[in-house]
């Protein structure tokens, strides 16, 4: 995708904010731009991290979220607040290259699997035409394999009961070993003991997904799926830190504080570039984007140590919303909240409109709260739309008669203004 078409998918969702989408935008077009190049030249070139700035509730989060579904890289979202300097208990940050090197894994996996799908659905469904054949009740007499297998393909025989053996897997047992790393018992034994298995009695439905899990585990090489998730989280992973403004701040007297600008220093190496190990190898992280993101209300950006403010070079601000941008997100997200409560409320029977006037006064009303009151950007728009239909949500009968309630100035007028010229009533 070109960067102006990973803006306009981001568009769909997010309202505004267009210095941020465009950064990441470019920064994602970077690493496209990066793979064409020869070895030695994508040697050179390592990712422009990025830091989003802007008060709360502007969409920060939402836009990683929605860059998570976009693009197919591994990508991870973690909280900065997580984690602990080394050498204290709980989890270092090294922990998150880990976690990606896990996203990676999986998403390899995925592809893999529907590679060898056509041939693992195969091997299932003659798994389970062999043990129907020999211990099913209820089949027709004298059916040969091929129509048998024919009748499982087309699920006609979902709910007849078979007993399978499954491989009785222990529950794996964890030891949390101090500095985050952790070792699975249950796997390294599991790996030297003769593997047990145990009889049970299930549907057709749930031996074809049981086998289909299996064959298709058998089928794909292992190896070669480490390898290419290594290989994809160096150079396409993506991490974005978020409440990155919580481990800065004025320096440490005491306290946890001591391990904030700890915490700064660790990431330190990671962003730069170093090499991590995990289980499924070692891996770089020098090419890896980093996002980080923060209200930096509080702390300001320039309380990261400089350090680490380097490591960061494009800086994009989010901008708080006003009433434009809250009539748009009211209505125009595919997810939009007034979309929301008309599907909730027609589970009972409860027709709900928004005029366009209706929504504009919610806007207002959201915007001079968020002016008198704290500013709590869209989040605004949920209180005060639960307050809104509370009535209409509460009052429901049960008798199945359709009934609509439109929403328009009068009403949000009423139901919110006059009756709260004591706003704060209203706080959350
Ligand atoms: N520009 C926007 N367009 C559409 N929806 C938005 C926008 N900004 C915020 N929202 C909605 O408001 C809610 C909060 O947004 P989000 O989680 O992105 O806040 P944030 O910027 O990460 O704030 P914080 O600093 O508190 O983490 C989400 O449900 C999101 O859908
Ligand atoms: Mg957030």
């Amino acid at each position: 995708m070109t960067p102006r078409e990973i803006v306009q998918q981001l568009d769909k969702y997010i309202v505004g904010q267009f210095q941020a989408k465009k950064a990441v935008a470019i920064a994602l077009r970077n690493r496209y731009r990066r793979s064409k190049l020869s070895p030695a030249d994508r040697e050179e070139i390592t990712p422009k991290n990025i830091i989003m700035k802007g008060p709360t509730g502007v969409g920060k989060t939402e836009i990683a979220r929605r860059l998570a579904k976009l693009v197919k890289a591994p990508f991870l979202k973690v909280e900065a607040t997580k984690y602990t300097e080394v050498g204290y208990v709980g989890r270092d940050v090294e922990s998150m290259i880990r976690d990606l090197v896990e996203v990676a894994i999986r998403l390899v996996k995925d592809e893999r699997y529907k590679e060898v799908e056509q041939r693992a659905t195969e091997i299932a469904v003659e798994r389970i035409a062999d043990i129907l054949l020999k211990t099913g009740k209820d089949l027709p007499d004298g059916i040969s394999k091929v129509a048998l297998k024919d009748e499982i393909g087309k699920h006609h025989l979902d709910q007849m009961p078979i007993e399978i053996s499954v491989a009785d897997v222990p529950k794996p047992l964890e030891l949390g070993v101090g500095g985050g790393s952790e070792i699975n018992l249950g796997s390294i034994f599991g790996d030297i003991m003769p593997k047990k298995t145990k009889k049970r009695t299930v549907t057709v439905a749930e031996a074809f997904r049981i086998f289909l899990s299996e064959e298709s585990e058998k089928l794909i090489d292992l190896d070669s799926v480490e390898a290419e998730a290594i290989k994809r989280a160096e150079n396409d992973g993506v991490i974005f830190i978020d409440e990155m403004d919580k481990i800065a701040g004025a320096s440490s007297k005491n306290g946890p504080d001591v391990s904030r600008e700890g915490v700064q220093r660790d990431i330190l190496p990671i962003v730069e570039g170093c090499t991590v190990s995990t289980k499924y190898g070692n891996i770089k992280t020098d090419y890896i984007l980093f996002i980080a993101s923060g209200a930096f209300h509080v702390s300001k950006v320039s309380d990261l140590i400089p350090e680490l403010q380097g490591r960061f070079p494009v800086l994009v601000q989010l901008d708080s919303l006003g009433v434009d941008e809250f009539v748009k997100i009211l209505t125009v997200p595919q997810n939009a909240i007034t979309e929301q409560y008309k599907k909730l409320l027609s589970v009972d029977n409860i027709d709900l409109q928004f005029t366009d006037e209706g929504i504009l006064e919610i806007a207002k009303v959201a915007y001079e709260q968020n002016n008198t009151l704290e500013d709590i950007g869209a989040r605004r728009l949920q209180s005060i739309m639960e307050h809104i239909v509370a009535d209409i949500s509460y009052d429901i009968n049960d008798d199945g008669q359709r009934r609509e309630f439109v929403i328009d100035k009068e009403y949000v007028e009423q139901n919110f203004r006059t009756e709260s010229r004591n706003l704060k009533k209203y706080v959350l």
